[in-house]
Formats: C-alpha cells, sequence, structure tokens
C-alpha cells in the first residue's frame, strides 16, 4: 500500500483528483467505482472544477458505485443515486445510462445483488475503485463480522453506521438499517483502489487498516492483499501512522 499525506482535505482531494483526472484522459472509457459520504466530495469538487475548465471529458467514462441504501429510490436526498447525481453526474458530460448503482427499492434485494454483481462483471475490470473508510473500518458497507463477504449483498447496517449516518437525515429513526453493497471480493477484483481518508477520528482506524492484522473484524484491512492501493490522508488521519511509524512520505 502507497501512502500519500496531505496537508489538509482540500490537499488531499486536489491530489487524488490528479489521479482520477490521468485516468480518464488515458483511458476515456475507463471503469471507475465510485463512492458516497462526506469523503469524496472534495474529490468530486475538484474533478467537476477540471472538467468545467475543459481538462476533462466524460462522455465515455462508466461508473459502478459500491452501495444502496435498502428502500431509498433514487428521488429520496439521502439515496446514494441522489448523491451521485447532486455532487458529480449532474456537472459533467457524463451518460448517466452508463452510472450504475443497485436499485435500493428492488421487492427482492437478494436477485438485486446478484443481478448487480453479474452487470459490474459484463462491464470489465474497474480501473480505479474509490473508497473511504468507516470509523469501524468497513469499506461499502462490509460491516465488522466473522468473514470477508464475497459477492453484492444485503446487509445491516452497524449500530455505529447507523449513528454516524444520521447526521445526513432528520432523525436517527429515518436511517435505513439495511443496505445493499459490493462484496469485499468484488472490490478487490479492481486493478487499482484509491482510499481516502481525513480527521482525526479515523487515525486510529487507518493505522490498524494499514498496520493492523488482516482481519474481517476490520474489513479495510483485507486491502492489505491487494497489489495496487493508494491510501490518500490528511495529516490528522495520518497521525497514529507518524506516531507508531516511520511513514513519512
Ligand atoms: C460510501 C461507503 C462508505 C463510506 C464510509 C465513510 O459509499 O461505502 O463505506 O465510504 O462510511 O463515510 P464518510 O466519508 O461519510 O466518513
Amino acid at each position: 500500500m502507497q501512502l500519500i499525506i496531505a496537508k489538509d482535505y482540500g490537499e488531499m482531494c486536489a491530489k487524488a483528483a490528479r489521479l482520477f483526472a490521468a485516468e480518464i484522459t488515458l483511458k476515456p472509457d475507463c471503469l471507475l467505482g465510485l463512492a458516497t459520504g462526506s469523503t469524496p466530495v472534495g474529490l468530486y469538487d475538484a474533478l467537476i472544477g477540471k472538467f468545467a475548465e475543459g481538462e476533462l471529458d466524460f462522455s465515455q467514462v462508466r461508473t459502478v458505485n459500491l452501495d444502496e441504501y435498502a428502500g431509498l429510490p433514487g428521488s429520496h436526498p439521502q439515496s446514494y443515486r441522489y448523491f451521485m447525481d447532486h455532487h458529480l453526474f449532474d456537472w459533467v458530460n457524463i451518460d448517466k445510462r452508463n452510472t450504475y448503482l443497485p436499485d435500493g427499492t428492488a421487492v427482492d434485494s437478494e436477485a438485486e445483488c446478484a443481478r448487480y454483481e453479474r452487470q459490474i462483471e459484463a462491464l470489465g475490470q474497474v480501473d480505479i475503485q474509490l473508497l473511504g473508510i468507516g470509523l469501524n473500518g468497513h469499506i461499502g458497507f462490509n460491516e465488522p463480522g466473522d468473514s470477508f463477504p464475497a459477492a453484492t449483498h444485503v446487509t445491516d447496517l452497524a449500530p455505529s453506521t447507523i449513528r454516524a449516518n444520521a447526521r445526513f437525515f432528520r432523525s436517527i429513526d429515518e436511517v435505513p438499517t439495511r443496505a445493499l453493497t459490493m462484496g469485499i471480493g468484488t472490490i478487490l477484483k479492481a486493478k487499482k483502489i484509491v482510499l481516502l481518508t481525513n480527521g482525526a477520528a479515523k487515525a486510529e482506524t487507518l493505522y490498524q487498516m494499514m498496520y493492523g492484522p488482516v482481519t474481517p473484524q476490520l474489513p479495510a484491512s483485507i486491502l492489505q492483499f491487494h497489489p495496487d492501493v493508494v491510501v490518500f490522508a490528511d495529516e490528522e488521519a495520518a497521525s497514529v501512522i507518524r506516531e507508531r511509524t516511520s511513514a513519512d512520505r
């Protein structure tokens, strides 16, 4: 794993945006795996900025998102489809027919997960998979557990994830308790993985992910086994790594 430490959130997003911009430039029809949540918002803003300046063309870019809340239609302001439209897709020249997320409203969620897994496979290998990380070490919505789920599946959100995501809803009772998420196996199939994390609250989690044991109790630790992972962290998120290791890049 390569660790790139940025001085703050803005610099972290700017650096990561350069990597995504290079991919889109070199491979105009690249397949990008995308994430939602607070962390990638600045990266998406930076990509929108590059598009506005005429630097990037998204017309052939294809995207697959990590996850979607069960029960929320794309028109719901807290659905991940809505998030992606509002934070990226509506601002660039991407063809929305080339943007894929699991359907949170599918009556048979299990069947929808199987369909989504096949869909991703049909699109080909993900060129870059973007990830954030939960406080508990989740990636996508692969929550801590006894094993690493391989494929896209329906999952119960951990109570700590529900509490963390309540900030986006009017009350905690409105936070969906289930989600459809790519599995760990799905994520690991990507050619390259880019994980962004900022803020002191995630410093211990980031340290454990990179230097702790590989365990399903901290799902992101499995990334130690992927051959091409780049972690972008701000100074705060990297603070525990800095304290306990000689990493100073
Ligand atoms: C989002 C996702 C989650 C988030 C994680 C961190 O699609 O799959 O794993 O990346 O919960 O969320 P934030 O960035 O809001 O701290």
